[in-house]
């Protein structure tokens, strides 16, 4: 039997969790990412996107494996009819779910360019959605600049606007009932955390804590010194404790939101999705100074989606010791 283990949840602005090592419980490089679970409802988000099956990602080259790298990528070579369901893209979730748990995904490019909106998150499979939560790592939209993390949950979850972290509150409700599911959401203070900016640096580390006491997200840029060597080296044990990894640039504390019944075990989840609610809306995309309408754009410009592709060098997830 393990022995209770004693955390001490302090207040939002002042230390944020008790240490604790986290052990890897499996890393996915290349190929191992093909065990994964490819999704081809329509996307739930209503985006102009037609989400592929595995054999015909394989196919088109929309998902390939090398030894050191797992690349997913939108079409870039055809034209999408109007009647089509959208532009061929990959959505994929991880077989097995995690609860308490330390994600550390070392990225070298993500999907850039008009009406893109990549997401790299976890979500409850129990339904209907929000049931469960979600967890928003990295989200952004057209050619955003800046991270986006959220969560999305029941009701009764909400955040302050001051918190122990780097990035700036952007909102604070963690319901989805309020704003149109916009969540609760951090903003990140580095641009190079989203878009262009990563991909030309090399793009850089992100990690997700998510314990009894909150969910943390730190971001570091591929030329960053501060990044803590157990993140850069992908060590088998990690301690996100921000004494030793820095303050987060986002945290959301269990303090005004109750973990245990707003979030359960979460499946990992990429996808690229175009347009929809989020990256067609009329302040999104008629904001970004992006051309014509959004669909047109994805219909009409296929070599505008070059850049619209993810590179995974690695992605670890830890597990508490001995559990
Ligand atoms: C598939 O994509 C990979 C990675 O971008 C590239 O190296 C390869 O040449 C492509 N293969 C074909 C047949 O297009
Ligand atoms: C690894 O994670 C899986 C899925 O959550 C879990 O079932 C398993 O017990 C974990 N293994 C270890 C050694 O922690
Ligand atoms: C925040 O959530 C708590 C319940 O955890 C609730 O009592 C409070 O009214 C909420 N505050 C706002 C501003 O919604
Ligand atoms: C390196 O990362 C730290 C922690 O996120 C950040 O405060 C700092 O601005 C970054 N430095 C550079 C040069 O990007
Ligand atoms: C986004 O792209 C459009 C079209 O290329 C351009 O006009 C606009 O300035 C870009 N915005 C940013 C923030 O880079």
């Amino acid at each position: 039997m393990l022995a209770p283990i004693l955390l001490l949840c302090l207040s939002a602005s002042t230390l944020v969790q008790a240490s604790q090592s986290y052990l890897i419980n499996h890393t996915f490089i290349g190929n191992d990412f093909f065990a994964w679970d490819w999704y081809t409802s329509d996307d739930p988000t209503h985006g102009r996107v037609d989400y592929v099956d595995r054999p015909t990602a394989k196919a088109m080259n929309l998902s390939v494996a090398s030894e050191t790298t797992f690349l997913m990528r939108a079409d870039h070579l055809n034209l999408v009819h109007p009647a089509d369901r959208g532009r061929k893209s990959v959505r994929i979730s991880s077989p097995s779910t995690y609860t308490d748990s330390v994600l550390v995904l070392d990225l070298w490019h993500m999907p850039t360019g008009c009406a893109t909106w990549p997401a790299w998150w976890t979500v409850s499979k129990k339904g209907p959605w929000p049931n469960g939560g979600e967890i928003d790592i990295i989200e952004g939209v057209n050619n955003n600049s800046n991270n986006l993390a959220s969560l999305h949950t029941t009701t009764n979850c909400n955040m302050t606007q001051t918190r122990a972290q780097n990035g700036q509150t952007v909102s604070t409700q963690c319901d989805a009932s309020f704003n149109y599911n916009q969540g609760c959401g951090v903003s990140f203070s580095q641009p190079n955390s989203y878009g262009p900016g990563f991909n030309s640096d090399g793009g850089g580390w992100y990690a997700m804590h998510r314990g009894t006491c909150g969910i943390s997200v730190w971001f570091w840029s591929r030329d960053n010194s501060t990044v803590p060597i157990e993140v850069s080296q992908a060590l088998p044990t990690v301690n996100p404790d921000p004494s030793l990894w820095g303050s987060p640039d986002a945290f959301f504390p269990a303090t005004t939101c109750d973990y245990m019944s707003h979030f359960d075990p979460h499946n990992i989840v990429f996808d690229l999705t175009f347009c929809g609610d989020w990256a067609g809306s009329p302040s999104a995309y008629g904001a970004s100074g992006c051309p014509s309408t959004c669909e047109d754009y994805v219909n009409n410009n296929p070599t505008m989606f070059n850049e619209a592709y993810w590179e995974i060098k690695s992605l670890g997830v830890y597990t508490p010791d001995g559990r």
